[in-house]
């Protein structure tokens, strides 16, 4: 997922373009070996306390309600809040990046334009919060799958998603 961000900057013209045709290619020409690449993002599994994780360590100690920074209080970072709270930022910026969009566009990733990431990653970082290249591969994940609250959209979905890396297992154990 983060591949979209990531590779983008990679220098690596040769997997750049693999990237592109992963991303880009309806029918792929060796499509044995694309299903293998998908391997690793097929078993990952989704777990919404890591990305809370991230602003407990980074971010609870001055956003939250009870903090002695008034500035940083209204703008509550602890888990119950923190997903409002990032949506809301800026107008609703990440709301709209997301879920205001018909189509995904290859290399058009929502962590891209957002104006979160921005703040966080701006000349210093913000508030001198030096985030490590895990926690920040995090956020920028979150952000372009599309700020998913649970690593699914619904029950449903889940369903789906386990039905789909049965369907992909047999192919690869042909
Ligand atoms: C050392 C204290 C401190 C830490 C740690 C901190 N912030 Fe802040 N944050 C502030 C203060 C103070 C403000 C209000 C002033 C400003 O906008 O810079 C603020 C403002 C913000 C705003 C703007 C809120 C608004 O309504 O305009 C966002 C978004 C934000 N912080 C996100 C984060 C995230 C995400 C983290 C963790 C990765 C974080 N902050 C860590 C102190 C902190």
């Amino acid at each position: 997922m983060k591949v979209c961000v990531r590779l983008l900057k990679h220098q690596d013209a040769a997997l750049r373009k693999r990237a592109g045709v992963l991303l880009a290619t309806a029918v792929p020409a060796d499509r044995k070996q694309v299903l293998a690449d998908y391997q690793v993002v097929l078993k990952m599994k989704s777990d919404p306390t890591r990305g809370r994780a991230v602003f407990q360590k980074n971010c609870v100690t001055c956003h939250r309600a009870d903090s002695d920074d008034v500035a940083a209080a209204t703008f509550d970072l602890t888990p119950k809040e923190s997903y409002d709270s990032l949506l809301d930022y800026a107008d609703g910026d990440l709301r709209k990046l997301a879920f205001e969009k018909d189509v995904s566009l290859v290399g058009d990733c929502p962590s891209r334009k957002s104006k979160l990431l921005e703040l966080l990653t701006h000349g210093d970082g913000h508030q001198g919060v030096q985030l490590t290249e895990d926690d920040l591969d995090r956020l920028i994940t979150w952000v372009d799958t599309y700020a998913h609250r649970v690593g699914s959209f619904s029950e449903e979905q889940e369903e789906q998603l386990r039905q789909f890396r049965r369907s992909l297992a047999s192919l690869l154990d042909e």
